[in-house]
């Protein structure tokens, strides 16, 4: 799948804590402009895989090109530059910077994106943020923190957005604030590659999925392909 359309081609991925193999071979591959779900029970190797593809635990065999360059072996941070930006599973903002201060610390424009995000453009996506602007990140609330952490992404102004656990331990109305986002960032054509436990909003949005157990792909297709097979959902997911 590698031709000019694929951002993202993940093939034969091996990761290892330590002495502990976690990841056999694992593949996927996302195209530009594409959404796409990653999906498994909890410890199956979801978080790991973004891990490997950032460079923050390396794949000890494999490949992984993203945008054309291959970056198995690249330090994270060159990950990161080439157009990566991640919201990691647990958040991980900065918590004695304002909010302002952790967008803006964040901001970059490296790949010359002709329709840069601005804080202005990330308080019209979460308007919240602009209230709580001059408030400590440790000061927010788990969602605040969550759309926090979209925001910075989104000002690196990335090829591919990454979110682990998009909605994890989020309100209600809070996680319908989140799908809607991404359902806008997916429209303007942003490329997004997305971990959720609920399949029903992921099939809605995502053009494409990818199930995996043990660390190994055990199916990808598209949201009627996974519509279509209810027992997958029983068998994979435990649902
Ligand atoms: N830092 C680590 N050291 C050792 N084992 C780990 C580490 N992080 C995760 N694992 C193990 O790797 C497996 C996959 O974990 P993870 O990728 O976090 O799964 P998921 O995100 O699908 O829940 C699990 O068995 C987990 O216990
Ligand atoms: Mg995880």
């Amino acid at each position: 799948m590698a031709d000019a359309a694929t951002l993202l081609d993940v093939e034969g991925i091996e990761t290892c804590y330590g002495l502990s193999q976690v990841l056999f071979g694992l593949s996927l591959a996302i195209k530009r402009g594409e959404m796409v779900s990653l999906m498994g029970r909890n410890g199956m190797g979801k978080t790991t895989t973004i891990r490997s593809i950032m460079g923050l635990t390396p794949a000890r065999a494999g490949a992984i090109r993203f945008a054309g360059t291959e970056v198995r072996s690249l330090p994270s941070y060159r990950i990161a530059k080439l157009g990566i930006g991640l919201v990691p599973e647990g958040r991980q903002i900065f918590p004695n910077l304002t909010v302002r201060e952790n967008l803006v610390a964040a901001s970059a424009n490296r790949l010359g994106a002709s329709d840069p995000w601005t804080l202005d453009k990330i308080h019209a996506l979460f308007p919240r943020l602009a209230e709580r602007g001059a408030n400590m990140g440790n000061q927010l609330s788990g969602g605040e923190q969550q759309m926090l952490a979209i925001g910075r992404a989104l000002m690196t102004n990335p090829h591919l957005l990454i979110l682990d656990e998009a909605t994890e331990g989020l309100a209600p109305l809070i996680r319908e604030e989140i799908w809607n986002c991404l359902s806008m960032l997916k429209a303007r054509g942003q490329s997004i590659l997305v971990i959720d436990k609920n399949v029903e909003n992921l099939t809605r949005i995502c053009d494409r999925h990818y199930i995996i157990e043990r660390g190994r792909t055990v199916w990808s297709g598209s949201s009627a392909d996974l519509m279509a097979e209810p027992g997958l959902q029983h068998r994979y997911l435990g649902i």
